[in-house]
């Protein structure tokens, strides 16, 4: 069970869902559900919409997620991600700061999600 902590201008107040181990839910459909307003389009790592900032409760605890292709490629696009950080990712299990949620899909670590509610933007 991993707790999932979201937090945004747009809201009120930060709020913590949990998400159930072996789920292979996205954080949009996770934030979806909880009525969380991160903003998306495509559902499919395409447009960028959904970035967000991901940090790890508990950082000595983190997995090794793979990026997707689409990921990668989004986020390099937008800015957010460097070869160096793919390359952390993917040698080192070292998790880069800023995700799509309609690709990023929460394991059995504690999170915290961060996002702006502007279409593309995390801080
Ligand atoms: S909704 Fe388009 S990249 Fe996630």
């Amino acid at each position: 069970m991993a707790i999932v902590t979201f937090s945004s201008p747009l809201m009120h107040k930060d709020k913590a869902v949990y998400a159930i181990a072996g789920d292979t839910k996205t954080i949009l459909a996770l934030a979806e559900e909880n009525r969380i307003p991160i903003p998306f389009e495509c559902r499919d790592g395409n447009c960028g919409s959904c970035l967000i900032e991901v940090s790890y409760d508990a950082p000595e605890r983190k997995k090794a997620i793979m990026l997707t292709d689409k990921e990668k490629l989004t986020l390099t696009q937008l800015g957010k991600l460097t070869a160096q950080e793919i390359e952390d990712a993917e040698v080192r299990d070292m998790p880069p700061r800023y995700r799509l949620a309609c690709q990023f899909i929460a394991r059995d670590e504690d999170v915290t999600i961060t996002f702006t509610g502007n279409p593309g933007g995390a801080d």
